[in-house]
């Protein structure tokens, strides 16, 4: 059985303060849920977040890893920096960090395998833009992805990932994916992980849908057969409304 993740991504969102606004409200809210509830809150607010949530059920998560685990790389942040904060979680390959920043398949694979030698869950995002839908080529893309972002892990690492299926064209759009096409593709997502491992290993990878998730939508989006959470990100942004999407 697969445990139902629902992870916030703050994105550049909340100050400090903002932070111990939002995070008490959805602590003092917080009713028992069934699902790994995950905030995943900018780096200048985990050492806040991480008090915050001590002894409560939601577990903290970070946007971004580096993959060394010291040295000369201005400005980014290391997984020992992240372990030391009570980080739980890190989001990889997010289709911001790719078309923004320009990171790549290799780069994103050379971080999913450090998360995972450093006991901290990747969150492996993957998903095709607007084009590569209408174009045809979007199974092509998201394989690809997958199967560079699992490049080199043990068979025995691969449940310890989780994969965000989010594509581009429904992140902060409004648009979703109808839920058949999104559990379509989390279910060809675990085809391919089946193909590279075996059927019984791809069964227990938790695979997220990601992309304009909200109170409205995810109850919906959360019964289909593939689909074992979300990563959401406007939505999340709010104490009602999170909470609403843990109590789906
Ligand atoms: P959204 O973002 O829920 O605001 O569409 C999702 C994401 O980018 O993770």
């Amino acid at each position: 059985m697969r445990k139902p993740i629902i992870a916030g991504n703050w994105k550049m969102n909340k100050t400090q303060t903002e932070t111990v606004e939002l995070l008490n409200r959805i602590v003092e809210n917080y009713t028992d849920v069934e699902v790994d509830a995950v905030v995943c809150v900018p780096f200048t607010s985990l050492s806040k977040a991480s008090e915050l949530l001590d002894n409560t059920m939601i577990h903290l998560g970070a946007q971004n890893m580096f993959y060394e685990e010291n040295g000369a790389f201005t400005g980014e942040v290391s997984p020992n920096m992240l372990k030391d904060l009570g980080v739980e979680y890190v989001i990889l390959g997010h289709s911001e960090r790719r078309e923004i920043f320009g990171e790549e398949d290799d780069l994103i694979n050379k971080k999913v395998k450090t998360a995972i030698n450093h006991k901290i869950t990747p969150i492996l995002c993957v998903g095709e833009t607007l084009d590569e839908r209408e174009s045809g080529v979007y199974l092509d893309k998201v394989k690809t992805q997958i199967l560079n972002g699992f490049a080199g892990i043990d068979s025995g690492d691969v449940s310890k990932v989780v994969v965000a299926y989010e594509p581009i064209w429904a992140i902060g759009t409004g648009k979703t994916a109808t839920s058949e096409d999104a559990n379509n593709m989390c279910k060809y997502i675990r085809e391919v992980i089946a193909e590279l491992y075996e059927a019984k290993i791809a069964d227990n990878v938790r695979i997220q849908y990601g992309g304009s998730v909200k109170p409205e939508n995810i109850s919906e989006l959360m019964s289909m057969s593939d689909i074992d959470g979300a990563l959401v990100g406007g939505a999340s942004l709010d104490s009602e409304s999170y909470l609403a999407l843990l109590n789906y």
